[in-house]
């Protein structure tokens, strides 16, 4: 038997290059040796975006497609929609009844994102409830391992206190799941800041070879290196930082040096990016394209997933039911 793995993201859109070396390269690699769940998390978005639904959809479905195009491979993991599984909900409801209210409000997130979103009102009841929504994703599962991001550690926490008291009360049913981490590069935007939507300083999976090109063309590089004869210093420019991810070592190699005794331009060494940038791209610009133009094709994977996960779901509801004594 296949230990499981479980993981899910909330439908922000279109995903970059940071999403996709942080997390989608690595759900990739435990799909060969792990049984996988991989959802959109689409009721985590309404906990903060209950007001702003109109392009909820579209994000959901441009998430999937992003996730085909990256390579998961829906033959090897189970890809759905959370919304699509409603024993997710059936779970959560049932915790409530036994999470006490302090054990949310200490979640760290919940406060931080109180503050950080002040144009939101999240004083509401899904809100807190959002790390108890992500205990139902995991525990409905049984999952042994969840791959997630530093920040998401209290979450995984909450989890295994929230199965240790049910186990408790009733009847040892929850496994603890311990979350996987692994060391994800740090990927710089184009500005040299973290790579991230809401800085405008993205690569998408769905940029164009033309796109692509015209934003390392337009990087920042070390400001101090002006003119051509200038040595730059690569450990400050984020041109480097991703060479560092993506190109093979020789070339990461030559730049240092290059960059160093002012050898290369930096346009050189754009392009030089750029050429390991686009070999990792092409196959999924190609993947991406036949899924963007079926989404009948899309829909039934999500629909086939659904249907995987809910088998999988309905039976430790059914333990969990008769544990309780409902
Ligand atoms: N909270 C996670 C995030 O913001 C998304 C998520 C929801 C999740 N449910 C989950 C992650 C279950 C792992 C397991 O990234
Ligand atoms: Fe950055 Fe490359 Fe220019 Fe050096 S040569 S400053 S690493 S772009």
């Amino acid at each position: 038997m296949k230990q499981r793995v479980l993981s899910g993201m909330r439908p922000t859109g279109k995903l970059h290059l940071g999403n996709f070396s942080g997390a989608l390269e690595n759900w990739k690699r435990l799909q060969e040796t792990y049984e996988c769940f991989f959802f959109v998390a689409d009721w985590h978005a309404l906990s903060t975006d209950y007001a702003k639904t109109s392009d909820l959809r579209e994000n959901v479905h441009l998430m999937l497609v992003d996730w085909l195009a990256a390579g998961l491979d829906p033959r090897k993991s189970t890809i759905f929609i959370q919304s699509y599984v409603p024993e997710h909900a059936e779970l959560h409801i049932l915790l409530s009844m036994i999470t006490p209210i302090p054990w949310l409000e200490r979640v760290p997130t919940y406060k931080e994102q109180q503050q950080e979103l002040k144009d939101k009102d999240l004083s509401t009841y899904g809100f807190l409830g959002y790390p108890l929504l992500q205990s139902a994703d995991i525990l409905v599962y049984k999952a042994d391992y969840v791959p997630v991001g530093i920040d998401q550690l209290p979450h995984l926490e909450l989890t295994r206190e929230i199965a240790r008291r049910f186990n408790h009360l009733y009847k040892p049913v929850f496994p603890e799941p311990q979350p996987l981490m692994t060391e994800f590069p740090k990927i710089p935007g184009t500005d040299g800041r973290k790579m991230s939507k809401s800085y405008s300083n993205a690569i998408y999976l769905s940029d164009t070879r033309e796109v692509v090109w015209e934003k390392l063309r337009t990087m920042v590089t070390d400001p101090k290196r002006i003119k051509r004869s200038d040595p730059g210093d690569p450990e400050i420019c984020p041109v480097y930082g991703l060479h560092r991810v993506y190109s093979p070592q020789d070339i990461i190699k030559q730049v240092d040096v290059g960059c160093r005794t002012a050898g290369i331009g930096c346009i050189e060494c754009k392009q030089w990016l750029n050429t390991a940038l686009t070999e990792k791209l092409e196959p999924i610009w190609e993947r991406r394209s036949r899924y963007l133009n079926d989404f009948s094709l899309v829909k039934g994977i999500a629909e086939a997933g659904a249907k995987r996960a809910r088998e999988a779901a309905s039976s430790v509801l059914a333990e969990v039911r008769a544990a309780i004594g409902l």
